[in-house]
């Protein structure tokens, strides 16, 4: 009987599939994967329908991406960030940045190379890392504070270590890479001649004090690091899947020679869109950040007061909760028991560990808040009652 390559024997369904499918069954109100329930600006959308009616939009997009969408994004980061990108060389817009992940490890991991994943991660990093014949090198993040051991990550690095993925603002945890921890792995990717991809899907998303530094901003970083983001997280539009990756233009090259022999070219009305999206101005980002802020504290109090303890988002829109006053078992037990007794699903985290590290993410489950106020507040009134079970 024919069957798929031993490949891709490893990669079987991914928990976010298992969780949605699971809800759906039992009707649960789904804080699980991270897809907000509300409308990306109708100007976007618009732009993007107008596209496809006069005609622009209707067949191949330029394989590195739409010009002007390039141009925007060169533009967005040089105003945020003061890095200077060259539009035409130094980025590619990508099918979401699942695929400009997977493009720039497969452009940019070497047969052999370690690469070394943060724990928790997320879950597409690994098949893209054994896909391009790299060595997974793990280094697990620990609560209550999700950051890294300094002495572990230096043992990580040594003369194999082609690269490191970094994740930051990070899902699952909600951390935000401070100035210090970021100066400590760019230091140790200098001294070792290491290549980083950044992904920062969150960037727009940080609370409180806390500031999102792109890994490519540090002294004598931007030639070792490729950075990938999107527009699905900022712009809630998740569908439409267009992503991008910048950087180097030597780094870039690697990335696009796989993404053209992937899908060659994104969706091209979606990318009139974003090209719109990148011209809103900084109230469309304070508002994006004042809405997550006031949804995060709604998540944080309701989970506090059903029993869990969290640790405090300082970006993204998720939360990391430990449940042990509230069930024995593990994440897995626990997702499925909330699921099919209480109602509420949430994603177990421990398949973004190594089966070595699963233990860390074991008491722990992730909330996301990127939903309306109503959906939190049903979700509450289903947790609160479990608390009062136990
Ligand atoms: C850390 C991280 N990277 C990448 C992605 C995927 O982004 P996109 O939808 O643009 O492919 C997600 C989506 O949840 C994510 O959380």
């Amino acid at each position: 009987m024919p069957t798929y390559a031993r490949r891709v024997a490893p990669f079987g369904t991914t928990i976010f599939a298992e969780i949605n499918a699971l809800a759906q069954q039992h009707q649960a109100v789904n804080l699980g994967q991270g897809k907000p329930d509300f409308d990306g600006p109708a100007s976007v959308i618009e732009e993007a329908v107008s596209a496809m009616l006069d005609g622009r939009a209707n067949q191949y997009a330029a394989g590195y991406g739409l010009p002007l969408l390039r141009e925007r994004i060169a533009a967005h980061v040089a105003a945020r960030y003061g890095l200077a990108v060259d539009a035409d060389t130094g980025v590619l817009v990508t099918n979401g940045a699942s695929e400009g992940v997977y493009a720039a490890i497969l452009g940019t991991v070497n047969e052999g190379d370690e690469v070394i994943l943060l724990e928790p991660f997320f879950d597409t990093y690994l098949p893209a890392v054994l896909n391009a014949g790299g060595i997974p090198r793990y280094v697990p993040m620990r609560p209550p504070h999700w950051t890294f051991d300094t002495d572990e990550l230096r043992q990580a690095f040594n003369a194999r270590t082609g690269a490191i993925v970094l994740n930051t603002p990070h899902n699952p945890t909600g951390r935000v890479f401070n100035a210090q921890e970021l100066a400590f792995i760019a230091e140790l990717c200098q001294q070792h001649d290491v290549i980083v991809i950044s992904d920062e899907v969150y960037e727009h998303l940080t609370y409180d004090d806390h500031c999102h530094v792109p890994i490519a901003t540090l002294p004598n970083m931007f030639e070792r690091t490729l950075t990938v983001s999107s527009a699905a997280k900022t712009f809630s539009l998740t569908g439409w899947k267009i992503g991008w990756v910048y950087g180097n233009p030597e780094l870039v090259t690697g990335a696009w020679r796989i993404h053209q022999n992937i899908v060659y070219a994104v969706n091209h009305p979606a990318q009139y869109g974003i090209a719109h999206a990148l011209t809103l101005g900084q109230d469309y980002y304070d508002e994006l950040a004042r809405l997550y802020d006031s949804k995060r504290r709604l998540l944080v109090d309701i989970l506090q007061g059903s029993g869990f303890h969290v640790s405090v988002p300082q970006g993204a829109f998720y939360v990391m909760a430990d449940f042990s006053a509230l069930h024995d078992g593990d994440d897995l037990a626990f997702a499925k028991f909330l699921i099919e007794q209480v109602g509420v699903a949430t994603i177990p985290p421990s398949s973004f560990f190594c089966p070595e590290h699963r233990h860390i993410g074991a008491k722990t489950v992730r909330f996301a808040f990127c939903k309306h106020d109503d959906v939190l507040h049903a979700a509450g009134d289903r947790l609160r009652k479990l608390a009062q079970r136990v």
